[in-house]
């Protein structure tokens, strides 16, 4: 599998449980508004996958939230998809399927998920290449069907500049542990999509500076 190990601890906060499950902090604080975000979507029922689903925490309340929609969880990391396990485990969730082990930045990954109606994405972009964000959107949009929905989330560069200081501090650490990474730009998603394939609905300002871009396949 293709992650990355050597990323700085600020990219990724968890404390661990008893019972392996992983606790976020960022993931906590933004759930309310990602819930939401995905609520006024034009899906609202069908397949759903999330991708680098990380501790679980969204997809939980995500599958509560959204019982039409099913949900499919997903992670790189065989740590996350036990946590992912030990969170679904609590909530019963009839919409949630156990999680799957997904390298979003492998060619060829969308063969074995086609037919999604919504593919979400939170927080990944940023620890991923540019060439890997180019296959894992390219992929995404093999994913979905005809009228399909992607919402992609993360922290992202305005026209190419970093618009405060923690953004700053935080694309600086990140590409120190590997120039590869970092914030992308708003400016070379929108020519992500167009060459996937992908129609720009919008791009929505959301909390803590961070931008969701909302896509649709035709
Ligand atoms: C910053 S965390 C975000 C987790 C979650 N989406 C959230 O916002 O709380 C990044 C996640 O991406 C996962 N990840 C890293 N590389 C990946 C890849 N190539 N494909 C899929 N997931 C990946 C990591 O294992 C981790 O769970």
């Amino acid at each position: 599998m293709n992650h990355r190990k050597n990323l700085p601890t600020s990219a990724c906060v968890t404390n661990i449980e008893g019972d392996g499950r992983l606790n976020a902090p960022s993931a906590v604080r933004n759930a309310e508004h990602i819930v939401e975000l995905v609520r006024n979507t034009a899906i609202k029922s069908g397949n759903a996958l999330e991708i680098a689903s990380g501790t679980g925490q969204h997809v939980v309340k995500l599958a509560a939230a959204l019982p039409l929609l099913d949900w499919q969880p997903s992670d790189v990391d065989e740590t996350r998809i036990k946590s992912i396990r030990c969170w679904s485990n609590d909530h019963h969730l009839t919409n949630l399927k156990p999680p799957c082990l997904l390298d979003a930045t492998e060619e060829g990954w969308a063969a074995d998920h086609y037919g999604q109606d919504l593919i979400l994405l939170v927080n990944l972009l940023h620890l991923i290449s540019f060439e890997e964000t180019k296959i894992l959107v390219k992929e995404v949009s093999k994913a979905l069907v005809p009228k399909g929905v992607s919402i992609i989330y993360g922290p992202f560069m305005r026209k190419g500049k970093l618009i405060s200081k923690n953004d700053m501090e935080f694309h600086h650490s990140l590409i120190t542990s590997d120039p590869d990474l970092g914030y992308k730009n708003d400016v070379d998603m929108l020519g992500l999509f167009c060459e996937a394939g992908l129609v720009h609905l919008s791009t929505n300002k959301m909390p803590a500076n961070n931008l969701a871009f909302i896509t649709q396949k035709p």
